[in-house]
């Protein structure tokens, strides 16, 4: 007998136990995810809801959601942070238990639909949402670059951290820069500096500014250190990640090399967040990432990733520095008359825990 009931924190042990056992993605190649926390990531929003299934008594999987207002329509949608059912209990309804309920909570809070993100490598999430009705909306990009190499940045630049006094001016830039961008929410100066403050291993201090020749703002963007939510690892490596390790190994006597992570090896990364720039000026944004590549490395850290819309003028400016790309799919289901538009799609930071 399957029964679904509100979380509590004596699950946690359980739950992160089951997580373990559930990378994300196929056999050739999946993404695992590792906390000390389940619920610490949830803390970030002003509302979540998570529900546990038991079968037999035993807990077996859980699901997530938090509720949001589209700026756009004012309406409420739930986003649906993660599914999860132990491997031993697979192929037996749970998750789709589990969706129905969270479905039914999300509708009780007028949400007029729901969305989560896919790993493209997932099919068996892929399957289970499709068949739940939702639709493939949107590609995300996922752009990592390894940070190996020091880089000059352009001297013409000025990169400095936020100075909490001049805030407005980068909120400007990010309200600009994000607008008409879907579920993109406008800042305003003390907003942004609480968003800031809120994300655990943020804050101001890890926020940058870059000014051109004439002391205008040109681009901005953060560094955040999510492992303390979540730590990220290969569970199935892709074959031709494995190939182009050993093939970086053997050049590794000779030269300065990418990092290509070990399967199970916790990937040692920083987001870059909340970036903006002006359009005229993409060197500005490009001379940014070189200095938080150069940052990087400094803090010993392997690699740097976004999370952008296919869209999004960030994403030519990243392709300079040769990322390798990935992809998470947004999926939406319409509880109520059409689905709004997905694209282009702005990304939620504390959506980037899978
Ligand atoms: C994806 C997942 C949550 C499915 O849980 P589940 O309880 O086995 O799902 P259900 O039994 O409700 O499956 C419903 C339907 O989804 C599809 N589906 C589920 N697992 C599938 C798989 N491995 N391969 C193909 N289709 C699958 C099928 O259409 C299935 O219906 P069927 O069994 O009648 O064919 C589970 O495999 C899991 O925890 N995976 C690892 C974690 C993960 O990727 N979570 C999602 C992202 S957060």
């Amino acid at each position: 007998m399957i029964s679904i009931r509100p979380f509590n924190e004596g699950d946690n042990q359980r739950m992160l136990e089951i997580e373990r056992l559930c990378p994300q993605g196929d056999e050739n190649c999946a993404m695992g995810v590792d906390k000390k926390d389940i619920i610490a990531r949830y803390k970030m929003y002003d509302n979540w809801n998570v529900l546990v299934a038991e079968k037999d008594g035993k807990v077996a999987g859980w699901i997530g959601l938090t509720l949001k207002t589209t700026p756009e329509q004012k309406e409420k949608c739930a986003y649906i942070t993660e599914v999860m059912v132990d491997p031993a209990f697979q192929r037996a309804g749970i998750a789709t238990n589990l969706i129905k309920e969270a479905e039914k909570k999300a509708q009780e809070t007028e949400a007029v639909y729901a969305y989560c993100y896919i790993y493209e490598p997932n099919k068996a999430s892929r399957a289970l949402f499709e068949k739940m009705g939702y639709s493939e909306m949107r590609g995300i990009k996922f752009p990592v670059i390894s940070t190996y190499k020091k880089m000059d940045v352009p001297p013409e630049y000025s990169i400095k951290p936020v100075d909490t006094k001049k805030i407005d001016d980068a909120v400007a830039l990010i309200n600009e820069y994000n607008s008409g961008f879907v579920h993109f929410m406008p800042f305003k100066g003390q907003t942004f500096e609480s968003h800031l403050k809120l994300v655990p291993s943020y804050g101001p201090e890890n926020f940058w500014i870059v000014r051109d020749k004439n002391n205008k703002i040109a681009a901005c963007a953060g560094l955040w250190d999510s492992s303390k939510l979540a730590n990220l690892y290969y569970a199935r490596e892709p074959a031709a990640m494995k190939v182009m390790k050993s093939v970086f190994e053997a050049l590794s006597h000779v030269t300065k090399v990418p990092k290509f992570p070990a399967e199970g090896e916790h990937f040692k990364v920083y987001y870059i967040v909340d970036y903006a720039f002006n359009k005229k000026q993409p060197d500005a944004m490009l001379a940014l990432l070189k200095h938080l590549n150069n940052i990087s490395i400094d803090r010993r850290q392997d690699f740097l990733m976004a999370m952008t819309d296919p869209e999004d003028a960030f994403l030519a400016v990243i392709k300079k520095l040769k990322p390798q790309t990935e992809t998470w799919n947004v999926f939406a289901r319409s509880f109520e008359g059409n689905l709004p538009a997905f694209s282009p799609f702005y990304v939620d930071i504390r959506d980037m825990i899978p």
